[in-house]
């Protein structure tokens, strides 16, 4: 059985990708596609697809809206690697480093710079349902409560023991991605992202507790494996889709359904391809 905490268990499922495909360069660029957005993935050229269920290690998905499959191709030039689909720590008994085992594997392949995107709910109030926020920075409630990756014995071989969590979200990363916005017209805001560990939505009074501590965006994704990136040394760059206003006001039910979420993602689907696309032709 895999062990997400074992670096030899890494290693073989390594070696068992690198068996699966043909890689013609190092992907030196990783994506993870966020719930909906898997359609980034369906822009990458000459495209070899690697089911979830053929790699060791890897657990199966079954979040509606999520594809499993690692992506290897060109987009914006360059030789990548794609995770479209993710894992969610409430899929899998919340054991963080199961799913951010993706990012390690990105990291034995080559890759020295993440795109992470999520489909996210607004907290901001000068946020609209299809904009997209670059991620500034994170508060990673599970993180913070003792479900980080990081929990457990750490072979040095992953990195190092306490990691750095300032500077996560690369400046030089966030100033190209800016620079990207404008000259595509993109609407783009800033804001630290909340990771709550779902899967229920967040009450109102949740929601409130949240805005009051300075978030801009809920999800239930990403910060683990921003974590794991950190650790082994990755720049990442991160941005959510604002698929829906989360509510504030426990008079006013507002529902947040998955499909709406899905719906808003599907729309934006182009939209954030394009996006990622001229970054990394600019990275
Ligand atoms: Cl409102 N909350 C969380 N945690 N995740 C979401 C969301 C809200 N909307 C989309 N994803």
């Amino acid at each position: 059985d895999f062990d997400p905490r074992s670096y030899d268990d890494l290693i073989m499922l390594t070696e068992s990708v690198r068996r699966q495909v043909d890689l013609k360069e190092v992907p030196t660029i990783g994506i993870i596609c966020g719930s909906g957005l898997g359609k980034i993935g369906d822009c990458i050229k000459d495209a070899q697809i690697l089911p979830f269920k053929q790699i060791p290690g890897f657990p199966t998905t079954h979040v509606i809206g999520h594809k499993g499959n690692l992506i290897f191709g060109y987009l914006g030039g360059k030789f990548v690697v794609c995770l479209q689909g993710r894992f969610h720590p409430y899929e899998h008994g919340m054991d963080l480093a199961l799913c951010a085992t993706p990012v390690r594997l990105m990291h034995q392949l080559g890759v020295k710079n993440l795109i992470v995107s999520n489909a996210a709910g607004g907290v901001n109030p000068k946020f609209n349902y299809g904009d997209l926020m670059l991620i500034k920075d994170h508060i990673f409630m599970p993180g913070l409560c003792g479900f980080s990756p990081l929990v457990g014995v750490n072979d040095p071989r992953f990195g190092p023991r306490f990691v750095s969590i300032h500077d996560a979200y690369d400046r030089q990363l966030r100033q190209l991605a800016q620079n990207v916005a404008k000259d595509l017209k993109i609407v783009l805001h800033e804001g630290t992202y909340v990771m709550s560990g779902g899967p229920q939505y967040e009450t109102p009074a949740e929601v409130v507790f949240f805005k009051t501590v300075g978030a801009d965006a809920l999800g239930m994704s990403t910060c683990h494996e921003v974590t794991v990136a950190r650790q082994c040394g990755i720049r990442v760059f991160g941005f959510s889709l604002i698929t829906n206003i989360a509510n504030t006001d426990a008079d006013n039910s507002v529902e947040v359904t998955h499909e709406e979420v899905l719906e808003a993602a599907r729309e934006a689907g182009d939209h954030a391809c394009t996006f990622v696309t001229e970054i990394i032709s600019r990275v």
